[in-house]
């Protein structure tokens, strides 16, 4: 491993010392699922397209509740095909030797974190998580799982069976997907924001996996990490936002290669033992 990168990680070591992972798209690229800019994320309705941006909204939603859900499970299904890398598999191993000093933070819906072994008391999803629903009149149902529906490529609409699924069994309402929209706020109550923010209080290495820095929430703890004086590690094979604030801070580090790669040392040299 770099020197610097050593230097880095060393006072980690220390007992009490606590560890923030932010992880974005790019972690999950090498389980086969494409990053949020990729370019094959546009969606037909009727004849015109639109791009996740548009389709990711709670105004979609209002106006073409089956269209984003038939998009949404189409996503959803490449969610569930795919298996946790070697790098999910690494903040695992990483969050059983730390344990109460280990906080993971992900942008990401995939549930692989999840699937991996990560531990939901110490994981915020907070941008949400796929494989949950909630009723989009907030009636109080609560957070529900998914129903198992399967959506054919070639299927235009849902058939009267997928939309009872998807029918709040409270309230007979839509259900919607348990995830953050575009034209939506984070909030604590279902995307943990505030938990987030406050383990970038306590961190004194903040680990930065594979995003483009995109997103208020996750820019909000990289400029916190670096002004409270936390390491940082940015791994990414591309320059970023969070890449600029590691070689701006004090003490910090642009890793420029995959996650596979990068984080099995990285965990390695903190625990001691090989992922
Ligand atoms: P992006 O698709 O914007 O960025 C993915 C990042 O991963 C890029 O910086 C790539 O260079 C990097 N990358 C690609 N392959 C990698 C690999 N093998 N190892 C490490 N890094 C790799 O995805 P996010 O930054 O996660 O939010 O997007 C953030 C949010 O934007 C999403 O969660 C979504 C969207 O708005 C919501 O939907 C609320």
């Amino acid at each position: 491993m770099e020197p610097e990168l050593v230097a880095l990680l060393e006072p980690s070591k220390e007992p009490g010392a606590e560890i923030l992972v932010l992880t974005g798209a790019g972690i999950s690229a090498e389980s086969g699922i494409p990053t949020f800019r990729g370019k094959e994320g546009y969606w037909v309705i009727g004849s015109k397209n639109y791009m996740p941006e548009e389709m990711a909204t709670l105004a979609m939603f209002e106006l073409h509740p089956e269209q984003v859900w038939r998009w949404y499970l189409m996503r959803f299904g490449v969610c569930r095909s795919a298996e946790p890398n070697l790098a999910h598999r690494a903040l695992v191993a990483l969050e059983n030797a730390l344990c109460d000093r280990f906080t993971l933070v992900t942008q990401n819906i995939d549930g692989l974190h999840r699937r991996a072994g990560s531990s939901g008391a110490r994981t915020h999803c907070i941008h949400g998580d796929a494989a949950y629903v909630r009723c989009a009149t907030e009636c109080g149902v609560g957070i529900l799982p998914l129903p198992a529906i399967h959506v054919d490529a070639g299927q235009k609409d849902l058939t009267s069976e997928q939309r009872r699924q998807l029918s709040c069994p409270h309230c007979g309402g839509w259900l919607r997907p348990h995830v953050l929209w575009f034209d939506e706020c984070y909030d604590e109550e279902n995307y943990h924001a505030e938990s987030a923010l406050r383990a970038a209080q306590t961190a004194s290495l903040l680990i930065v996996i594979g995003t483009s820095g995109a997103t208020s929430l996750p820019m909000r703890i990289g400029v916190l990490c670096q002004q409270l004086g936390a390491a940082i590690i940015d791994i990414n094979p591309e320059p970023n936002p969070f890449s600029a604030i590691a070689q701006r801070a004090k003490r910090g580090h642009a890793v420029r290669c995959s996650a596979c790669k990068a984080l099995p040392g990285i965990v390695e040299y903190l625990t001691g033992r090989g992922v």
